[in-house]
């Protein structure tokens, strides 16, 4: 590890490959030899368009997207896709389904309702404070999108298996788990996910559209908030955030070439996952709070005997050099994100930490 920096397990903006830094810190005041900063130069000038078209057709051939999808990037988080979804695909007199499994899914469904749109919540897992992901779903034939949350960066269950919509065009917030596995893209007409977690700082929002959802979008829409006017100008329209399109360009090419792509990511991302489960089950000190069938290899949510010690955990954490452990605000307890730039070194020290803790406690 790199002097004075400590291991990252933040919810988000979060962690970031230490190469990525390096080489954004290597390049900053003078970038690709132009002799000015990425983030002096113009948007439109063949440096920036370079970047962005290399952070597109890298996440094409890592989702290994097929040529009806287009990678488009957005300002205004992950927040603004649930509004600007139903704005674009659900007329009135059409109806959307959405899955209910905690606040993310809760707050796109509210800004639908917000604009007097129907929807049907079709599963929730509400009745269980939202531990575990609904299963054998009745999707309505005649909706016009599906939308789930494919990780629950807040309760820390994901979906390990996407739903068979039966041809609706599937939409997921895959802001928390996007390129933590590979998956089959082809049920999908939207994918959406704030970058700040797993691919970049915050402040871009990836969207990737199939070609069929786009010819849906009613003209009249306000330019900023249609996804043709970011389809038709590849997000060129206004100024996007470059710096923030440029960080995750190097995420993307770290994901490529010093992963090795989207399954060897996975299979590091279980082993962690794994290594901080199996110690959660073993213990009677700890108790993590997903269904096990549910639990998310992303954000891995657990419980102290007491309020008191999950605040000393935290602090004690923070001391031996482990930040971000506590949980969301809304919930409490605590919760260890291992996104794809936590390595296995910081969860091997979390896990001894964590033994040493509960010793000293017995
Ligand atoms: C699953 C999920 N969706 C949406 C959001 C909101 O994203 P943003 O802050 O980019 O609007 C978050 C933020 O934590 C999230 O975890």
């Amino acid at each position: 590890m790199h002097a004075n920096r400590i291991y990252n397990f933040n919810p988000g903006p979060a962690a970031l490959p230490l190469e990525v830094l390096e080489e954004a810190q290597a390049s900053f005041l003078n970038y690709n030899g132009c002799g000015m900063s990425v983030t002096e130069i113009s948007h439109r000038s063949q440096d920036f368009e370079d970047i962005l078209n290399d952070a597109v057709v890298r996440t094409k051939r890592l989702l290994n997207l097929d040529d009806r999808f287009q990678v488009l990037f957005l300002q205004g988080g992950a927040s603004l896709q649930f509004a600007m979804i139903p704005m674009n695909f659900l007329a009135d007199g059409n109806s959307a389904d959405y899955v209910d499994t905690g606040t993310w899914s809760a707050k796109a469904i509210q800004e639908v309702r917000i604009q007097g749109r129907t929807i049907r919540v079709v599963a929730s897992s509400e009745d269980q404070n939202y531990t575990y992901i609904p299963r054998n779903i009745n999707f309505n034939p005649d909706a016009v999108y599906a939308h789930i949350t494919s990780n629950n960066t807040i309760k820390g269950t994901q979906w390990f298996e996407f739903p068979d919509t039966g041809g609706v065009p599937l939409i997921a917030d895959m802001s928390s788990d996007i390129m933590s596995r590979p998956f089959d893209t082809t049920r999908f007409g939207l994918i959406y996910a704030g970058a700040q977690k797993n691919i970049g700082p915050a402040g871009v929002c990836l969207v990737i559209i199939r070609q069929d959802m786009l010819a849906r979008i009613p003209p009249n829409l306000p330019s900023m908030l249609s996804y043709t006017t970011y389809a038709s100008r590849n997000s060129l329209y206004n100024t996007p955030p470059c710096f923030t399109i440029y960080m995750l360009q190097l995420v993307l090419k770290w994901l490529e070439e010093t992963m090795g792509g989207l399954d060897k990511m996975e299979a590091l991302n279980r082993k962690k996952a794994q290594l901080l489960y199996d110690l959660l089950d073993a213990s009677p000190f700890y108790r993590g709070t997903a269904a096990p069938d549910s639990r998310s290899r992303m954000n891995v949510t657990f419980r102290l005997p007491s309020e008191a010690l999950e605040a000393r955990f935290v602090q004690e954490a923070l001391q031996n050099g482990l930040a971000g452990l506590k949980g969301h605000r809304s919930v409490g307890g605590c919760r260890a994100s291992l996104y794809n730039a936590t390595s296995l070194a910081a969860v091997e020290a979390l896990t001894d930490f964590m033994v040493r803790f509960e010793t000293q406690q017995g």
